[in-house]
């Protein structure tokens, strides 16, 4: 291996500059060069690239968001895209390509193997969407930013005697809200593999309330229902004033949290050294006992098990 590339691709999530940085330095470590591209597969597409050195990796470690940048590319998917970018690896002298994204970018780096290019993926997504790895890169981060924004709204909500609603991204997935759900104390978590039920929701939140409850929280995610909507239904159940708040892009950014840089520099390290010893088509992941690879067909192909235990202790927590 002379010559390897990187990019991010799809929603960029912290800790990606911390994958970054572990390709770049395990590569010119191991006398491998290494190309960045720019803007995912776009990159790829118009040759958008930079030579990486040791020192354009330097200070980025604690920095949130991705310095290679990141897209969605609608062209890299058609047929005169996709061999543009062929060519572009070709040209670049790519032997190898870390692609750092979540289930879309998984897919492009499907096609990419099918077309005779080496690829290793690392899950970079904050959604924590792709089951065959326990975790991704920027989930821990994100889920520290939706608590802290928890907190804050538990203190005006309980000074207010109010319901509030807080919708959090994750797209099909529920494990943001979840996991801040049963981080955060939430009464309650409305996510898309369970059918909600109002009725239930505002018969826990006037429990809470005949027990001296001042406040209650309930984290929605976001491909589960519309924010407004739940919280007008809740009010008119309850008679509480219910607020919502849609968390957003706040929840992508800001400094990754420790979990996120330990775990970017190892998944980082571990697709270097499965390219050097010429084993591709794989994903990287971790478990409860460290980083794993697995077959990149396979890796897509996991469904998801919803975390029934982790859900029903939410609940029982939040009597
Ligand atoms: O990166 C994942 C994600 O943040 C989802 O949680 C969200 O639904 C989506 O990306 C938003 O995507 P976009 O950046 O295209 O607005």
């Amino acid at each position: 291996m002379r010559r390897l590339g990187v990019l991010t691709s799809g929603g960029d999530a912290p800790g990606m500059n911390a994958a970054i940085r572990a390709v770049v330095r395990y590569s010119i470590y191991n006398n491998i060069n290494v190309t960045g591209i720019h803007n995912g597969f776009e990159g790829l597409v118009e040759g958008d690239h930079m030579e990486m050195s040791l020192s354009s990796v330097a200070d980025i470690i604690h920095r949130g968001g991705t310095i290679l940048g990141s897209a969605r590319s609608d062209e890299f998917m058609e047929e005169a895209g996709f061999s543009k970018a062929l060519k572009n690896i070709k040209y670049l002298g790519l032997e190898g390509l870390v692609i750092i994204g979540g289930n879309g970018s998984f897919k492009g780096a499907q096609q990419l193997e099918r077309a005779g290019v080496s690829t290793v993926c690392i899950p970079g997504t904050i959604d924590n969407d792709l089951p065959y790895t326990k975790y991704t890169l920027g989930f821990f981060t994100a889920l520290t930013t939706v608590l802290e924004s928890v907190e804050k709204i538990r203190d005006t909500s309980s000074s207010h005697n109010r319901s509030n609603v807080i919708e959090v991204m994750g797209r099909d997935c529920g494990d943001i809200a979840l996991y801040a759900g049963l981080a955060g104390g939430a009464e309650m978590v409305i996510i898309p593999e369970i059918e909600y039920n109002i009725d239930e929701i505002s018969d826990k939140i006037m429990q809470g309330r005949a027990r001296g409850k001042k406040h209650s929280i309930i984290i929605l995610s976001e491909g589960a229902g519309d924010a407004r909507e739940i919280s007008e239904q809740i009010e008119k159940k309850t008679g509480i004033i219910t607020r919502y708040s849609i968390l957003g892009y706040t929840q992508r950014g800001g400094a990754p949290a420790a979990y996120d840089r330990l775990i970017g520099s190892q998944m980082g390290a571990h697709a270097v050294k499965l390219l050097c010893g010429s084993t591709t088509n794989r994903a990287v992941g971790i478990t409860g006992s460290g980083i794993f690879d697995m077959d990149l067909n396979e890796a897509i192909s996991v469904e998801k098990k919803f975390d029934e235990t982790t859900y029903e202790l939410t609940k029982i927590l939040s009597i």
